[in-house]
């Protein structure tokens, strides 16, 4: 059996935690890891582990997160599952708990799956790589939050430590019997 992990991402973070989680994993447990916006026709009966990533922009995770775990609930709980969240909210330590994270928080509570195991992780600042909208709305909710406002930087906030902690706790969470 498989494990299956499933990426929202914008620009990037995502999918890079989603392929350093997929490492940690193998060679214990083979993997797939897969777009979730290009999941349409998941072969679900290889599958025994599911983990589903997704990041947040201007508050809210892509609506097709919500929709897909709606339409799946059924396979996903026949499953070990676990959920990770990415966000800037999260470079705060107090904001970085699925219960302090708000986004976080409210998915669990609206979505009608909960995940074995849940984490938030911290996501990526790059400026010069955000279209001009983007990187003033950026600037200015860094600047409202005491964040980093100098538009040159890139910015990597994500701790890799917790997300090879967190990988270990998804591989360790007690099978089901399919
Ligand atoms: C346009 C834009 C809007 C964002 N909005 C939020 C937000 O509302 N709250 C937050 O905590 N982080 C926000 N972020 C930070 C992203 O969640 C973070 O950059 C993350 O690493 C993106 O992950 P991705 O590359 O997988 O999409 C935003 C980032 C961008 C570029």
């Amino acid at each position: 059996m498989k494990a299956l992990i499933l990426y929202s991402t914008r620009d990037g973070q995502t999918r890079e935690i989603a392929a350093r989680i997929a490492q940690a994993l193998v060679p214990q447990q083979l993997c797939d890891v897969q777009d979730l916006a290009e999941s349409r026709q998941i072969d679900w009966p290889q599958y025994d582990r599911v983990l589903i990533g997704a990041s947040i922009r201007y508050g809210h995770f892509n609506p097709m997160l919500m929709k897909f775990v709606t339409q799946y609930k059924s396979e996903l709980e026949q499953r070990v599952s676990g959920f990770f969240s990415v966000n800037l909210t999260a470079r705060k330590a107090d904001k970085r708990t699925p219960q302090t994270n708000a986004y976080t928080r409210k998915f669990l509570e609206q979505s009608p799956w909960q995940p074995g195991c849940c984490a938030v992780f911290a996501g990526a600042l790059r400026y010069p790589r955000y279209r001009w909208f983007d990187r003033v709305m950026i600037q200015l909710i860094m600047r409202m939050t005491g964040g980093e406002t100098d538009t040159t930087k890139e910015i990597d906030y994500t701790d890799w430590s917790a997300v090879q902690t967190f990988a270990r706790e998804f591989a360790q969470l007690p099978g089901k019997s399919l």
